[in-house]
Parts: structure tokens; sequence; C-alpha cells
């Protein structure tokens, strides 16, 4: 079976990566530092699957832990590299442990995949790195803008760094950058889920949370911007669908078929909904009327930001399939089971 190396493999979108790996007829072999999961992903990953998946409990920006790894595994033909910290608020409060952790751990990736001769990354990458669009929706072409936090910026810099190493004369890695809109939900299982520590930044557990009782109200972060209800819109992104990008994204490098070094596509559902409708959606789903209130604007937040999804669906046969309300349905199921 064809090994892939999957770095925060135990998170909320590698774990959901891992199920569609094995299912696809893969191999796929976690290095997790759980900085940002838990080890009892493992258990929901075996209830699921039926067998164990190999894990390897290391920071992958440790090139003597990461080089081991691939010396053991032996044969890895590619790499998915989720690994990073991801928290817009406190990349502002510890912005070089983000420099450091998100930057540091793919320049040290992709310099041990050269010396052990893999060839084939995947990356996530995030709608971040388009700032504040000044057209919608936005493609693959559409110009970044300064990021509004060290986290985006992050995303901006492994975005260039590809491309500068894509650039060299003796390169040999071929890269997809997949840019994720708004990854929410989780496994129709209930076993493997996003896992916030502390008081949820994203919309949707912080929604979830409210629901069980966990938090008083939801508050809406503004209802004055130029929106039809006057919400910021998002594209909110199934993350079982989203998974299933990576599968295709690894089969187009392993078979060759990659047009370019570096090739990106947007991975959303090319609809944006308003905050009060993923709020009604939520509601009609779980059956649970929401506590919530409209407070002042989030600073940093873009108005509206929702992906033109055209490049994914005719270059890689991409296209979501689940619904907002399926989607939303799949949180609360999973919520419950945290209670
Ligand atoms: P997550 O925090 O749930 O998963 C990341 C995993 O990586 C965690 O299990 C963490 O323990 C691990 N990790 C972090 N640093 C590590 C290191 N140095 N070595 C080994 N393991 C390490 O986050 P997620 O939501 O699953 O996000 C995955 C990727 O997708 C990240 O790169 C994130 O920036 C990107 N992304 C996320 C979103 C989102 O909204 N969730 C949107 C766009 C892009
Ligand atoms: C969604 C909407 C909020 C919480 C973040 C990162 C981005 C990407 C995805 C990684 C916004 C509103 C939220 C609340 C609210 N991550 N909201 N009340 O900000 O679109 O994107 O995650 O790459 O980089 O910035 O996601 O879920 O925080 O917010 O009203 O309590 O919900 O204002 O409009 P966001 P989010």
């Amino acid at each position: 079976m064809t090994k892939i190396l999957v770095t925060g493999g135990a998170g909320y979108i590698g774990s959901h990566a891992v199920v569609e790996l094995v299912q696809a007829g893969y191999e796929p072999i976690i290095v997790d530092d759980f900085s940002n999961s838990k080890e009892s992903v493992l258990a929901g990953l075996q209830d699921i699957l039926g067998r164990d998946v190999t894990c390897h409990h290391i920071d992958c920006g440790n090139a003597d832990a990461l080089r081991e790894v691939f010396r053991k595994e032996g044969n890895v033909q590619g790499v998915i590299h989720f690994a990073a910290f991801k928290a817009v608020g406190e990349s502002v409060q510890k912005p070089l442990a983000y420099f450091q952790n998100n930057v540091g751990s793919l320049l040290t990736l992709i310099e041990v995949m050269n010396e052990v001769g893999v060839e084939n990354l995947v990356f996530s990458s995030s709608c971040t790195v388009y700032g504040v669009p000044d057209q919608l929706p936005v493609t693959e072409a559409t110009p970044t803008k300064p990021a509004s936090s060290p986290y985006g910026r992050t995303k901006q810099m492994c975005e260039d760094i590809v491309h500068d190493v894509a650039a060299a004369d003796n390169n040999k890695l071929r890269t997809i950058l997949l840019r994720y809109f708004n990854p929410i939900g989780a496994h129709p299982s209930a076993r493997i889920g996003e896992l916030p520590l502390g008081v949820p930044n994203n919309l949707v557990p912080f929604i979830t949370q409210t629901a069980a009782g966990l938090r008083e109200k939801l508050t809406i972060f503004g209802n004055d911007y130029d929106t039809p209800d006057g919400t910021n819109i998002r594209d909110y992104i199934y993350v079982v669908d989203l998974a299933k990008a990576h599968i295709v994204a690894v089969q187009r490098l392993l078979d060759r078929k990659a047009t370019e070094p570096v090739e990106t596509f947007n991975i959303g559902t090319g609809h944006g909904n308003t905050v009060l409708e993923v709020v009604t959606t939520f509601e009609q789903a779980s059956g649970q009327k929401l506590n919530y209130a409209i407070g002042p604007r989030r600073v940093g937040d873009v108005p509206a930001i929702y992906a033109d999804a055209t490049k994914a669906a005719e270059v890689l046969g991409f296209k979501t399939e689940t619904s907002l309300s399926d989607a939303l349905a799949s949180a609360w199921k999973w919520q419950q089971t945290l209670k």
C-alpha cells in the first residue's frame, strides 16, 4: 500500500483525511506532537476504521526525529502537511511561536523530504491569504493582500517558500497548495471531530457549545456589514468533503498529472452564507433554539469571502457534496458525544 505521511494527522482536518486515505486504499502514517490534539483521536480512528493507524509522536520541526520516521517507515510516497498552529488571535500574542512552528516545520520538512527523496507534498493553506478581497468570489488568481495576522502571514510565507523551492534548478518537489475556506462539522460516526481547547474562536464550535449549555450565548460579531442581513459571509465546507480533496490532490501528484511544480486550488463550496443563516440553519438541523445576541464587530474580520470552486472542479474533479444543514447536524451530533 502507498504510504502517505500525514503531519498533524491527529488534528481536526488531518484525522478526517486519515480516514479518507485508508478508505481510498492508502496507508497513512501520522506524525503529530499532540500540541493541539488528544491521543483519544487514535481510538476514534480505530473505531471508524476497525484497525490501528501508525502514529509517531514527534514534532515535525525536529529534523532528526522526522528523518528517523522516514527511515523507519521506508518507501513513503508523499506528505500531507497539516501540522501548524491555527489560532488567529493567539498568533498576534505569540508571533514567534507561529513563525517557528508553521514556517520552521515546513522548512525542516522540505529539507528532510529532499534528503530522503520524497517529492510529493500537499500543503494546508487557507483563504486567509486573500485578506480582504476586491472581488467575489475569489479565484486562485485573485491577488493576495497583506495578511491581517501573523497566522495569515505564516500561510503566505509557506506558499512563497514552496514557490521559491520550485524555482530552484535542482528542484524535485511537487506541491499542491489547498486553500481551505471554513471547515465545519464532524465525521458521521461522531467518533472524530473538532476539539477546541478552551473557549472556541470559530463560529460552529461556539454555536454547538452554546446549544449544549456550555456557553451562555453566542455573540454575533456585527450586523452592520454590507451584506444582505448585515452579518459576515463565509464559505463553510464540510470537513469530510474537505478531507476528500486531499485524496484527489495526492493521487494527482502520484500520477504525475500536475502541470506545474506548484499548483494552487481553492477548496470551498463556492457559496457564501451569512452568520445569521448559519444560526438559523443550525436551529432547524438540530431542533435547538440558540441563545444569541448581536455584538460589536470583531477586529480583523473580513466582511465577506467565498470561493470560486471552478478550478478544483475542472482540474481535480473535486466538488463538495454535503449541505450546510447536514454539516451542522454532524457538528451537533459530535458535540453531544463530548458532554
Ligand atoms: P488542528 O490544530 O486541529 O490540527 C493540527 C495538528 O497538528 C494538531 O494535531 C497538532 O497537535 C499538530 N501539530 C502542530 N504543530 C506540530 C508540529 N510541529 N509537529 C507535529 N504536530 C504538530 O488544526 P486543523 O484545523 O486540523 O488545521 C490543519 C491545517 O489546516 C493547519 O495547517 C491549519 O492552519 C490549516 N487550516 C485550518 C483551517 C481551519 O479553520 N481549521 C482553515 C484553513 C487552513
Ligand atoms: C466565522 C464567522 C465571525 C465566532 C478563521 C480564520 C481563517 C481560517 C478559518 C485558518 C465570522 C463570526 C465567529 C463567534 C461570530 N482558519 N463569528 N461569533 O474568522 O472566517 O476564519 O477560520 O486558516 O484564517 O481567520 O472563522 O469561525 O472564527 O468566524 O459572529 O463567536 O463567524 O465574525 O464572520 P473566520 P470563524
